[in-house]
């Protein structure tokens, strides 16, 4: 516990001068820009923002805010609020008071009815306050900016396994240009990354009909003479089939001396009975092996292993 138990409050008008002076001092080099976010989020009531402050007496030590962003779900846009900025005075660092904000925030967002809280933030910190890394989870970060391990949250009680998609920031962020690392952009990527996992078939266009009925995607025009044809995933990745004549369905589990699986698909299900019906439907067969409740291993008409999951506590 911080040791002078500062008292937490709704930041008040007036605050807002040694509310910026607080982030400038906190945030160092990066001050500025996050000072200049916080005065427009506190000045412009459309974002709606929440702010609490720490008090020693009248004096400002802490500040956390929440403001919403949204998780662009298949079913419907679901407000869920963005944790930022979160300052602790450099005179009172380590003492428990980042904690004591970050807890307050959940707890107002819980009480709002709110999801979940998310942020952007090192996970060495925010790992020990209960936050997760969210694209594990199916919501994905608005920038690649982001290093994905810095997209986190923390579930709540309304949270519902269907609220996954592209999460998208109010634009305050981008004007302050305050998403993501650019640096992290420049040094930290290879600028290699996985666009397309593809799967060999003796039957290109029946293998394309099969995974699009499956997984729900626009069918592409195959002509008999492709030999490579991609199917287009959310997220910027695709599925592609290429005419190997010699492709032979996989052994699972494996055996020696038979073919391998050498790589597979893990499609997540909302619902593993419904996925399974439908996996039937579009003629895929069940593994003999099923060793997860969990977790359904089907067979492609081409004999290539996938796993239907569905998500547990
Ligand atoms: C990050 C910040 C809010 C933490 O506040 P705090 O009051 O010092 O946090 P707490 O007292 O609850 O926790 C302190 C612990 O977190 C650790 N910690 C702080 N920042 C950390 C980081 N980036 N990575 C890993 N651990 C960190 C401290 O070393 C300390 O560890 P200890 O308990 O083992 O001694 C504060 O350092 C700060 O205002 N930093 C500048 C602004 C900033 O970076 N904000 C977060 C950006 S989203």
């Amino acid at each position: 516990m911080p040791s002078a138990d500062p008292v937490l409050r709704p930041q008040q008008p007036g605050d807002l001068p040694a509310v910026l002076d607080l982030t400038r001092r906190a945030f160092g080099a990066e001050g500025e820009v996050v000072a200049g976010l916080v005065e427009t989020l506190a000045t412009t009531p459309i974002y709606g923002t929440r702010f609490v402050v720490a008090c020693e007496g009248e004096r400002i030590i802490g500040h956390v805010g929440l403001t919403d962003g949204w998780i662009d779900a298949v079913e419907r846009l679901v407000p869920v609020p963005v944790l930022s900025p979160l300052s602790v005075d450099p005179g009172h660092q380590g003492s428990g008071l980042g904690r004591l904000l970050v807890e307050r925030a959940l707890a107002d967002a819980e009480a709002a009815g709110a999801p979940a809280v998310i942020l952007e933030g090192d996970p060495a910190y925010y790992g020990r306050l209960g936050f997760e890394p969210a694209e594990a989870r199916g919501v994905l970060r608005p920038s690649t900016a982001i290093p994905d391990r810095a997209f986190q949250w923390v579930r709540l009680s309304a949270y519902q396994p269907w609220m996954r998609g592209r999460f998208v920031y109010p634009d305050v962020f981008w004007r302050h240009d305050a998403v993501g690392l650019r640096d992290w952009r420049r040094q930290g990527s290879t600028g290699l990354e996985v666009s397309t996992v593809t799967l060999g078939a003796r039957d290109v266009p029946a293998l394309v009909a099969f995974y699009a009925a499956l997984l729900g995607l626009e069918a592409p025009h195959v002509e008999a003479e492709d030999d490579w044809v991609a199917l287009r995933e959310t997220g910027g990745r695709s599925l592609a089939v290429q005419h190997e004549p010699e492709q032979e369905p996989a052994t699972w589990p494996a055996r020696t001396g038979q073919q391998h699986m050498q790589l597979h698909l893990e499609i997540r299900v909302d619902d593993l009975e419904a996925g399974i019906a439908h996996a039937l439907s579009c003629g895929a067969t069940p593994a003999d092996h099923q060793p997860q409740d969990d977790v359904r291993v089907m067979l492609d008409p081409e004999g290539h292993p996938f796993c239907l999951w569905v998500e547990t506590e």
